[in-house]
């Protein structure tokens, strides 16, 4: 648990902080948003000693923590940022290594630990151990950031704008990564963001902060329908519908049951198959179940032939995963011009799909307050 009990931060006439409380509890994701110079920053380094308060009380586990070295601290906090900070003469595993080695564990338990960890942030360990940071793209190397933040197994985690600059597909996909890892480790964590989406996807808790004060501490759903003051409704932003979808997995709307063939099946059984679907399209998948296309039963009783009415994609490009939110389901689905999206596992085997009507249904029921990460349901009064 991390306690701030009014915190300020002063630089001479600069407020940086201005008498901020707030309570993280054990587990749960507490995201600081706010506009650049809003003090995001300064909390979290206040947190790990980087700075020292000018005035107010941080505890960590009941602990201040100025009662404990600094160094000492930051062993039990792990820091992961934006700009990553990745020793660049050192190895990806080397770099993991770098609080366990402070703290004496022997050679052996280092190296599992980087390949647990590895494999945690989705990278394969013999691939990536003895890479250099320069060798990553920039979504590798923040999952090794994230990697070498959780080395030590920290029980809370100080992450400034992780994920800022990478592209949006993989900000995405760190994203989603973030939420499967957290709701296996259940971290104290603080996630610093300047992104809505992002933190309304991601927090527990929303503490959106203005000039170095602290406007609102609540739900994401408390903050985009009670909104406490105008600045809180205008940052949150006008599309309250839309952003509700973030909090929502494709896990929980879609439909598992999906027409499938495979492909090679020859064009009488496909026609066959065609004729008798129940929906307009077919999922071809090879023998292992991976997804490789759509059959488009319509199209084909319009009178083309069984090979014209194939198309045949990518699943990395053309399917979700199940812990997608169902607002980027719902932007790729326009995107790419249809009305369902394939979902898939990390191999590509097809596991399902989500339909817009589902979405749509979802919208309008108000279900959007299905929690993520696995908590309570929250009802909407
Ligand atoms: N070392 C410093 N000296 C003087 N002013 C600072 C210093 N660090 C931060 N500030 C000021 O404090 C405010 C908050 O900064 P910061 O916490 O970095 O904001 P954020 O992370 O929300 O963008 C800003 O006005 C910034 O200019
Ligand atoms: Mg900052």
């Amino acid at each position: 648990m991390i306690t701030l009990e009014h915190v300020s931060k002063h630089y001479g006439e600069t407020v940086a902080v201005d008498d901020l409380s707030l309570e993280v509890a054990q587990g749960e994701v507490c995201v600081l948003i706010g506009p650049s110079g809003c003090g995001k920053t300064t909390t979290l380094r206040m947190i790990n000693r980087l700075i020292e308060p000018t005035s107010g009380r941080i505890l960590v586990d009941g602990h201040d923590v100025t009662s404990v070295s600094p160094e000492q601290l930051r062993r039990g906090l792990g820091y992961a940022i934006q700009s990553v900070g990745l020793f660049p003469h050192v190895t990806v595993a080397g770099n993991i290594m770098t609080v366990p080695r402070l703290l004496g564990w022997d050679r052996p338990h280092m190296q599992a630990r980087v390949q647990e960890l590895l494999a945690l942030v989705g990278l394969d360990p013999a691939e990536y151990s003895d890479k250099y940071p320069r060798q990553l793209s920039g979504g590798e190397a923040q999952r090794v950031g994230v990697a070498r933040a959780l080395a030590a197994d920290p029980p809370v985690l100080l992450m400034d704008e992780p994920f800022g600059a990478v592209d949006p597909l993989t900000r995405e996909r760190l994203q989603a990564e973030f939420a499967r890892i957290q709701k296996e480790l259940r971290k104290s964590v603080i996630f610093v963001t300047h992104d809505v989406d992002e933190a309304i996807r991601l927090a527990d808790r929303i503490a959106l902060m203005r000039d170095g004060h602290l406007q609102q501490y609540d739900t994401p759903e408390a903050l985009l329908d009670h909104p406490a003051t105008k600045f809180v409704h205008d940052f949150m932003g006008a599309d309250r519908a839309l952003k509700r979808l973030g909090r929502v997995r494709v896990s929980d709307v879609m439909r598992n049951e999906v027409p499938t063939m495979q492909d090679g099946s020859g064009a009488e059984t496909m026609a066959q198959r065609a004729s008798c679907a129940e929906s307009r399209f077919v999922y071809i998948v090879d023998a292992g179940g991976r997804l490789e296309g759509w059959f488009d039963c319509v199209a084909f009783r319009e009178g083309r032939v069984a090979r014209d009415a194939i198309t045949s994609v990518d699943w990395r490009e053309a399917a979700v995963r199940p812990d997608t939110s169902l607002k980027e389901a719902l932007s790729r689905m326009l995107g790419q011009g249809f009305r369902s999206i394939a979902v898939v596992d990390g191999d590509g085997r097809l596991l399902g799909d989500v339909a817009l009507a589902g979405i749509e249904e979802t919208m309008t029921a108000g279900d959007a307050y299905i929690t993520h990460a696995g908590g309570e349901p929250e009802v909407d009064v």
